[in-house]
């Protein structure tokens, strides 16, 4: 079987560190070989361009903000998902291009085509097989926010989340088959049994 490149997306505090360490414990239990990685981040320099896109004192144009997301992905994919595809092993991401969709597109409302022409040379035509998106209410994410743990996206205001989540509606929907929307609600083993069976639907092991 091919390996597959598998992102995890949803809104800021939709539980997503959580899910991602459980479903890589079953991953391992299946004796599959995979990396885990993040955006932006997973790489020396795309964890600079983090720190430098989160931080609360780098006021920034919404152009400037989607080319930093894009700059951080080119060196992401570059250096990390298509080595590691290439060497047969799966990739599992927190966050991916449907989060620049969401929030750059809708949430900057800069919209989806402008998004993606920004990515299309960052992406190198690799997009995920599979997609979980851990659906939220943004009122209930929000409410899971303490104000002095906010970075410069999270200390948005609500007009921006609401905006983020019909964004990821959008994105789910331009996705196709990829996609597999989990609820986000419940006990975190709830969560859990929901992300393996939608995903054992999808993917023989
Ligand atoms: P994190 O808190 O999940 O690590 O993500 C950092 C923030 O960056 C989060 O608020 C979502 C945002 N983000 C974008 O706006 N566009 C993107 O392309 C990515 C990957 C993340």
């Amino acid at each position: 079987m091919k390996p597959l490149f598998i992102t995890f997306e949803g809104p800021d505090r939709a539980g997503k560190t959580t899910q991602i360490r459980l479903f890589c414990e079953a991953l391992k239990e299946k004796g599959v070989e995979f990396i885990t990685t993040r955006e932006p981040g997973g790489c020396p320099v795309s964890e600079k361009i983090r720190t430098i896109i989160l931080d609360k004192d780098n006021a920034m144009s919404p152009l400037c903000e989607a080319y930093l997301y894009a700059a951080s992905r080119a060196e992401h994919v570059a250096a990390v998902i298509r080595p590691a595809l290439n060497a047969g092993k799966w990739v599992v991401c927190d966050r991916f291009i449907d989060s620049s969709i969401a929030y750059q597109g809708f949430g900057r409302e800069m919209g989806y085509e402008t998004v993606m022409e920004i990515n299309r040379l960052a992406l190198q035509d690799t997009l995920p097989d599979v997609t979980i998106y851990l659906n939220i209410d943004p009122r209930d994410s929000m409410a899971r926010q303490r104000e002095e743990e906010k970075d410069r996206l999270e200390s948005e205001g609500n007009a921006f989340f609401m905006r983020t989540a019909k964004g990821y509606a959008e994105a789910m929907r331009l996705g196709g088959e990829r996609m597999v929307v989990i609820d986000a609600l419940g006990t975190i083993e709830e969560v859990h049994s929901r992300i393996m069976d939608a995903f054992f639907k999808k993917v023989a092991l």
